[in-house]
């Protein structure tokens, strides 16, 4: 399990890394215990939300949790984000294994296992993260040696739990159906179980849930919805008062609604608000680190807009403006933002969506279309 010590530097509460510790992570009791339930009864997990809800923070809480209740359980924790081709899901598979393996004699067993394979370690200077690098004799060896990874875990004569942070990310793979390949590898493992984890919420559908997908009906299907307003407003107080600070109620009203509750958002809110006041923390101080942080974000901003035509930049700017837009192509919408036709607004609709500048969210009264990132929606408001 990765630890991370920018906390104790810092003392902040509001951490910006997925995860620290159970008293620095708000909420999530009903998730965890899910998340617990199912993979310790033996059943895989597909975890789904939009980007910095807090998926791979409920991930290692969950895991966390595990290991307190069995400590003979192993967890894995895999993220593939940075993952192009196979060979770099081996090879972030693998270097997840060596960190779980503290014995010189674990790891040459695992190099054991790994057959005609030789991949070289190297320790980062800084982190002591290890690194491997494997060369492969052709593109057989690579099968073989992802087989073998699976191989391992299921030869450990134990439950183990393997965490696939961004699985989304094996579709992009060129020249293979690593989908497939991973179920085959999958499916016959008996003491080897997964959380599968992704943010592209059509994709990560339609792995676990089409007929035709290899993952087919593999798996549960956790959707993760954001933090409930009065528990992430009573962890606000909290974190404030245990540093003897105190928040005023129409402070954290302001946050909670500014942010729209999205997690990343609000951590970032309130860590900003958390360095630049002393002993209490008034509405205004709040409405102040907000518009702060809008200027000091206002570079990557810029930037997105040279991204844009101009007519996708007001597009956006007019979601911004209506904070969630339920009908995009309604005579009504179109003519207050001058977008011509229902075939434009469909059109700019996607593009940003596909840029992930628009989130789309299920309601119950439908969809509902936002800005995703809330502090570019904050900024494109107010213009
Ligand atoms: N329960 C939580 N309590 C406090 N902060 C959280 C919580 N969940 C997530 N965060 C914060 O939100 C950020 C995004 O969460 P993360 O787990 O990385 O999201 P995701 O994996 O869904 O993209 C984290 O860096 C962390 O700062
Ligand atoms: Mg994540």
């Amino acid at each position: 399990m990765r630890t991370i010590k920018e906390h104790s530097i810092m003392e902040n509460p509001f951490v910006l890394v997925p995860y620290v510790s159970k008293d620095l992570f708000c909420d999530r009791k009903r998730e965890t215990e899910t998340v617990v339930e199912y993979l310790m009864g033996g059943a895989n997990i597909t975890l789904i939300s939009p980007r910095r809800y807090g998926k791979t923070g409920l991930i290692y809480r969950a895991l966390e949790e595990i290991q307190g209740k069995d400590k003979n359980i192993r967890t894995l924790y895999v993220d593939i984000y940075s993952s192009n081709t196979i060979e770099d899901f081996i090879r972030l598979f693998a270097e997840s294994v060596v960190r779980n393996l503290k014995k010189k004699s674990a790891i040459s067993s695992f190099w054991g296992f790994l057959g005609g394979i030789r991949p070289v370690i190297s320790y980062d200077g800084i982190t002591g993260i290890p690194k491997l690098s494997i060369s492969y004799q052709d593109e057989e060896e690579k099968r073989t040696t992802l087989a073998s990874l699976f191989k391992y875990l299921e030869e450990l004569k134990c439950t183990v739990i393997v965490a696939l942070d961004e699985f989304q990310q094996i579709r992009n793979y060129p020249d293979i159906n690593m989908e497939a390949l991973l179920r085959t590898y999958i499916q016959p493992l008996k003491n080897v179980h997964f959380i599968f984890s992704g943010s592209k919420k059509h994709m990560m559908t339609s792995m676990f849930t089409d007929a035709k997908s290899p993952f087919y009906e593999s798996t549960r299907l956790l959707f993760l919805d954001k933090i409930d307003k009065v528990a992430y407003s009573s962890f606000i107080r909290e974190q404030f008062e245990r540093f003897n600070k105190r928040i005023s109620d129409e402070a954290i009203d302001f946050i909670t609604s500014w942010t729209k509750l999205h997690t990343f958002y609000t951590q970032s809110l309130c860590n900003h608000i958390f360095i630049k006041e002393d002993f209490s923390v008034s509405l205004e101080a709040a409405k102040k680190s907000a518009s702060q942080l809008l200027y000091e974000n206002e570079q990557q901003f810029l930037e997105v807009r040279n991204l844009l035509t101009s007519n996708q930049w007001e597009f956006l700017k007019a979601i911004a403006k209506e904070g969630e837009v339920r009908q995009p192509t309604s005579g009504a919408f179109i003519l207050k933002y001058r977008i011509g036709t229902p075939a434009n607004s469909r059109r700019l609709l996607q593009s940003l969506q596909d840029k992930e500048l628009i989130l789309s969210t299920s309601t119950k009264e439908g969809i509902a279309y936002s800005v995703y990132n809330v502090f570019l929606s904050r900024y494109l408001e107010n213009l």
